[in-house]
């Protein structure tokens, strides 16, 4: 059987997620031809570790993506660069001939979907959104309980997610800080939960109204609250001063961020430990939303960026009971191995339910090991199987589910900006004669 041929662009920390069950797990059935990223050094990181943990030829490796679509004709490529230029490279890959596979969010802007959506239409090739949340074992029994009726018909649901001062502070060193880049965290972030509430609800998303501000990271706050000691050096690698700091993040920890982002500093300029406490951070690290769906249920959801620990808890109620969902994380930093760097492994996910008028049950849900509870591992199952398991309950998930998700948040950052409620459809069409996600691609 001929192998499916599949190329990378943006190949830092996130990337190993998709390479590396190509070249081993999956190596029957896929082939990676090609690598693309600006710097030379993480690109060559990723070449030479993928060469000597698998024992594969050296992947040709590209600073120019068009080139590497002309040399190596992918048939799927996957967009692993930040997320402002993901839909720059998905038309590029759509225009070549090539599927995509998208890292979330699938972009962060209304007018970026569009141009999506409109090389879609024009090449007739497909997208994929790798939601890899909507794999984990809690939140696909939360689903089956909805589904099952357990609870009647959902109405309301109220969602906390919390990020705590290692993973939460994270985002604040790097281009996630950047507004223009990221989106900011409703986009970045909360892509995962919209979507599992979307995908939970089987339903649109109609309207959002939300606020939001920066609290806690950022020169001003940390100054205020009396820890302007920390706020006093632009980055924490080679900084004596930040010895005592709990927020330095020192790129010379691990052999992987030192190859992969110190080294290639001289290339690019990325650094990946600035303060957390420095001048120019414009997104939120505390924000609230409202959402209506099209099909009426009303949702609140809350995002902080700087709790003592991580996780989120949610409250589903429908005319027949209540459903209470909480997830304890171990807090993650991707640094480029294909294992994932956690500050303990305190994973937890805790379910309640309770029918009117009969007593709760209450059940903890097992936990599967691998990255992000178990989800990655069958997500990339059926991303590079040639035979993978039916998807019984749609968790593959498309462009305009991807949409789906990521306009909220966009809509959130206008509503921020205007103060007034902001209806998606308005900001760009989203197949309007539809009312459950699953009808979406
Ligand atoms: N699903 C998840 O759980 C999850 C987790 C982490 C990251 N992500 C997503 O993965 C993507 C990459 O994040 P990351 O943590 O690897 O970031 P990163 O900063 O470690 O890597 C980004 C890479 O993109 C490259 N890049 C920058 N400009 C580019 C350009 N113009 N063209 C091509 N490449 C360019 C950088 O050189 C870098 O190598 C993001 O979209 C992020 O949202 C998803």
């Amino acid at each position: 059987m001929k192998r499916k041929t599949y190329a990378a662009v943006g190949t830092g920390g996130r990337v190993p997620m998709f390479l590396d069950p190509i070249v081993d797990t999956y190596r029957a059935d896929c082939e990676l031809v090609g690598l693309c990223d600006p710097s030379e050094v993480r690109r060559t990181f990723h070449q030479k570790r993928l060469a000597s943990e698998y024992g594969i030829a050296p992947v040709p490796t590209f600073s120019d993506f068009d080139q590497m679509m002309r040399e190596t004709h992918p048939e799927i490529v996957i967009v692993c660069t930040p997320d402002a230029l993901h839909h720059e490279y998905i038309v590029r890959a759509l225009e070549a001939g090539a599927d995509v596979i998208s890292e979330k969010p699938l972009t962060i802007r209304a007018d970026f979907y569009a141009k999506i959506a409109e090389a879609v239409r024009r090449t007739g090739k497909k997208v994929r959104t790798t939601f890899n949340m909507r794999w984990t074992p809690g939140i696909g029994k939360i689903r089956q309980l909805i589904a099952d009726g357990t609870i009647g018909c959902v109405r309301h649901v109220d969602f906390e997610y919390y990020l705590n001062t290692s993973h939460g502070a994270d985002y604040f060193r790097r281009w996630h800080s950047e507004k223009s880049v990221s989106g900011g965290l409703l986009l970045h972030k909360s892509t995962h939960h919209f979507d599992i509430i979307n995908w939970w609800l089987d339903a649109i998303p109609a309207e959002v109204f939300a606020m939001g501000k920066l609290c806690f990271y950022g020169r001003e706050n940390a100054i205020a609250r009396g820890d302007g000691r920390f706020a006093e050096y632009p980055r924490y690698t080679g900084e004596p001063a930040a010895a005592e700091d709990p927020f330095a993040f020192d790129l010379n920890q691990s052999e992987s961020t030192r190859d992969l982002y110190l080294n290639a500093e001289a290339e690019t300029g990325y650094l990946r430990d600035r303060n957390v406490f420095r001048a120019g951070i414009d997104i939120e690290d505390s924000m609230s939303v409202m959402i209506r769906y099209r099909t009426g249920e009303i949702v609140n959801y809350s995002l902080n960026a700087y709790c003592p620990d991580e996780g989120f808890r949610a409250s589903i109620c429908g005319d027949r009971g209540r459903i209470e969902y909480t997830e304890r994380h171990a807090s993650h930093i991707l640094t480029g191995d294909k294992e994932v760097q956690t500050d303990g492994d305190d994973y937890t996910m805790h379910v309640r339910v309770q029918r009117h008028f009969e007593k709760p049950v209450e059940f903890d849900v097992e936990k599967v090991s691998g990255g992000h509870g178990g989800g990655d591992a069958l997500l990339q199952c059926q991303m590079f199987s040639s035979n993978p398991p039916v998807d019984a309950t749609n968790r593959n998930a498309g462009h305009e589910q991807g949409a789906a998700s990521l306009l909220i948040g966009a809509a959130a950052n206008q509503s921020m900006q205007t103060g007034q409620p902001v209806r998606i459809e308005e900001m760009v069409s989203l197949r309007p004669d539809k009312q459950r996600l699953h009808e979406l691609v």
